[in-house]
């Protein structure tokens, strides 16, 4: 079971690229994490752009997104929702609707904040927009709140209960990627 990882964050030190990192020490037997960084290099949305050859970096999303058999996006909060780095990469990647990779694809939201509140609002619009995409949203959570706490200096993720909820939620991956095979069977 391939897992793509996306981080939502273009920071060197981002703390939501870390938790990617603290989830491929945390995979279901026989899953394997796959980190796709190239949301730097996805070009603004624009659908006169569209009736062309996808640019590079949208191609390899694409590819990345059909090559899954499952996501994991860890995503930041801005200003009370999701960056829009990584909104517009969704945008892209939902185009066409009939044929876009996300369809029905298995996606889980996580997400890492240096705030109390930890990116609540981020992830439920997250998951919003992965629903309205076609996505095979998990209706589960990871609120990582006060994120400078949690992790030490090297970036590894220390907290036990945070950890276990993200071995959890990878966990959940699984039925959902069997449901959607079974489907397609
Ligand atoms: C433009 C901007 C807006 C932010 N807005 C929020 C917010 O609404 N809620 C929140 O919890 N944190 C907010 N933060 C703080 C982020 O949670 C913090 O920068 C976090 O470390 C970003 O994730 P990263 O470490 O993966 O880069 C904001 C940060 C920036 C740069």
């Amino acid at each position: 079971m391939r897992i793509l990882g996306i981080s939502g964050s273009l920071r060197r030190d981002s703390f939501n690229t870390r938790l990617l990192d603290a989830a491929a020490e945390l995979l279901p037997e026989g899953a394997e994490l796959v980190r796709w960084d190239g949301l730097e290099a996805v070009p603004p949305f624009n659908e006169d752009l569209e009736a062309g050859p996808a640019p590079a970096a949208v191609a390899e999303l694409r590819d990345a997104l059909a090559d899954a058999d499952a996501v994991l996006i860890a995503t930041p909060e801005y200003n009370g929702s999701v960056p829009g780095q990584l909104k517009n990469a969704l945008d892209w990647a939902s185009r066409p609707h009939a044929t876009s990779p996300l369809r029905n694809l298995p996606v889980a939201v996580v997400g890492a904040s240096t705030s109390g509140f930890g990116g609540v609002w981020a992830q439920a619009d997250l998951r919003r927009i992965l629903a309205r995409i076609g996505a095979r949203v998990l209706d589960t959570e990871l609120v990582v709140g006060l994120a400078a706490s949690r992790f030490d200096e090297s970036g590894r993720l220390l907290d036990e209960d945070t950890r276990r909820g993200l071995g959890e939620i990878l966990g959940a991956l699984v039925p959902q990627v069997r449901a959607r095979e079974l489907v397609a069977a």
